[in-house]
């Protein structure tokens, strides 16, 4: 299995404060910066830009997982790979276009990540799972932070990770939404290894001690 990566996701921040907040989540052990892009079309909210994106750049050294839940990406991958992205996430329903998209981020010399909504099959990464550094199974509709966890995702995951050992690949499975300590395990269990957690984190009065609890319930699993 690919090593476990805990993402949390500044959608639930305070937006007056990032810079900090982002700095607080870093000491907490943090390996990601989940950002999450939203465009007020592709998902019915509307979030952040590449100057916030340039922002958190200069607020810390960890990766920033950058997540366009947004209506033609191919728009704006160079824009967000300037500003500071690590990992570029389109979603396949926003992409007539998906193979050239996934080399676009490519060619910026970003990680490209392919993002799926809860209903959208598999199939749609057949011939672009090669080109990808990982895959987002979203485990809510986008769009907000705080729902549940879609506890059908779970069977998703799997089907997802047997596939890409099944094609020698190392792509890594993100999960996204509804992700708490008390689900983390099963998740991984199911062969996802880098978990998004916003409210999960967020609403947790230690968050060093909320993603030492997701490691430690990973672990668990893994023996
Ligand atoms: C939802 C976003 C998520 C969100 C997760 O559209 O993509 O990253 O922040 O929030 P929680 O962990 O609260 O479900
Ligand atoms: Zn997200």
């Amino acid at each position: 299995m690919p090593p476990l990566r805990i993402a949390p996701s500044i959608l639930s921040a305070d937006f007056g404060r990032l810079a900090d907040e982002v700095a607080r989540l870093t000491a907490a052990g943090a390996d990601y910066i989940h950002v999450d892009v939203m465009d007020g079309h592709f998902v019915p909210n509307l979030t952040i830009g590449p100057p916030v994106v340039r922002a958190l750049r200069r607020a810390t050294h960890l990766p920033l997982d950058v997540h366009l839940m947004i209506e033609r990406p191919e728009m704006w991958i160079e824009r967000y790979a300037e500003a500071g992205a690590d990992l570029i996430h389109v979603h396949a329903e926003a992409c007539p276009h998906l193979h050239r998209v996934v080399q676009q981020i490519r060619s910026c010399g970003r990680r490209a990540v392919v993002a799926l909504n809860p209903h959208t099959p598999l199939s749609v990464l057949d011939y672009v799972l090669e080109d990808l550094s990982m895959v987002l199974l979203m485990t809510v509709n986008p769009g907000f932070g705080g729902q549940s966890f879609i506890p059908q995702m779970l069977p998703k995951v799997r089907a997802l990770r047997h596939l890409i050992a099944s094609r020698g690949l190392q792509v890594d499975i993100e999960v996204d939404g509804g992700i708490k300590a008390d689900n983390a395990a099963e998740l991984v269990a199911a062969g996802a290894n880098v978990l998004v957690a916003g409210s999960g984190i967020f609403d947790t009065p230690d968050w060093a001690a909320t993603i030492a609890a997701m490691r430690k319930g990973a672990q668990a699993l893994a023996r």
